[in-house]
């Protein structure tokens, strides 16, 4: 990956977990300055990876290539009315804030940057990550890449044409792990209501959810209806777990959930 100078603005969880990416795929940590408000976290910060540290966000923008605004999406304004005055024609900026559109940051910052907004998942905390990608029209193909190959340090990437995908790609991923936690959930709860007590009853929803996910990823020429169909006997267990789900139209139910995500998401860049 290309070495560029890069700042973390807000070094909180998913900053981390980016930076630890970056880290663990080569980048250097001579590259890397992330802030924060307090000294003590700076300073394990700088301990644990050998990055640099420092509470002075202004001067962390300045000297940057590249600049990740990662502060909670409520703390956004009052971090960027401090970088107004400063001239960033020659940055790369990403923000990585949930429901704060591309026209709203360049309103924050005072002028119309160079932007690429991700959209990360909880996952991307342990390597697995799916993340949705939007570029500015006026950000060259090379520092698309660059995002491109940033957000790969924690998962896998997908590019949307249009800034109103970002909202489709929280629908299918940014909000998705819950998704499945709650399927989980409830198989965990019947699974224990059939007998086995709460460890053994998490332990075999996991192995089954770990397993159908490898088993996917394992088998890309394979349609996931194939799969399925794969391990259905005409007649067997699974053929009458799998009717009583569309008798109650799983689909349709997960269909009316995502559209419910989007409206949301589409909410909440009003409010920002
Ligand atoms: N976590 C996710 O799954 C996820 C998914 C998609 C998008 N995102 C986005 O990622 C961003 C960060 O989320 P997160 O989960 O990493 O939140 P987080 O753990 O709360 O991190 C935010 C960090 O920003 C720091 N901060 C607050 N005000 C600051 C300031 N004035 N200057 C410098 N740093 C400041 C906080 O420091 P203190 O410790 O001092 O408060 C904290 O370390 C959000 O915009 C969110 O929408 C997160």
């Amino acid at each position: 990956m290309e070495q560029r100078k890069i700042s973390f603005i807000g070094s909180g969880n998913m900053a981390r977990s980016i930076f630890a990416g970056m880290l663990s795929s080569g980048y250097k940590a001579a590259n890397i300055t992330a802030t924060g408000r307090d000294e003590v976290k700076l300073k394990n910060l700088t301990d644990c990876f050998g990055i640099h540290t420092t509470t002075n966000n202004v001067a962390a923008v300045e000297q940057a290539d590249v600049v990740i605004l990662s502060v909670k999406p409520q703390m956004m304004e009052g971090v960027c009315a401090d970088f107004q005055s400063l001239d960033l024609s020659n940055k790369l900026v990403i923000s990585i804030a949930a429901g704060i559109s591309a026209k709203r940051l360049n309103e924050m910052l005072g002028q119309e940057v160079q932007l690429v907004r991700v959209m990360p998942n909880t996952p991307s905390l342990v390597g697995k990550g799916m993340s949705g990608l939007f570029a500015t029209a006026n950000v060259s193909e090379n520092d698309k890449d660059f995002s491109g190959d940033l957000m790969a340090a924690v998962g896998e990437i997908c590019w949307v044409d249009t800034e109103s995908g970002i909202n489709n790609i929280i629908a299918a991923a940014g909000s998705a792990p819950a998704y499945f936690f709650l399927f989980m959930e409830a198989m965990q709860k019947e699974a224990i209501a059939q007998g086995f007590n709460q460890d053994t009853a998490r332990l075999l929803v996991q192995q089954a959810a770990l397993g159908a996910a490898e088993m996917v990823v394992a088998n890309p020429e394979l349609e996931l209806s194939t799969l399925r169909e794969q391990v259905t006997s005409k007649g067997g267990t699974t053929a009458e777990a799998l009717r009583t789900f569309n008798e109650h139209n799983l689909s349709d139910i997960v269909s009316k959930a995502m559209q419910a995500a989007v409206q949301r998401a589409e909410e909440m860049e009003k409010l920002i």
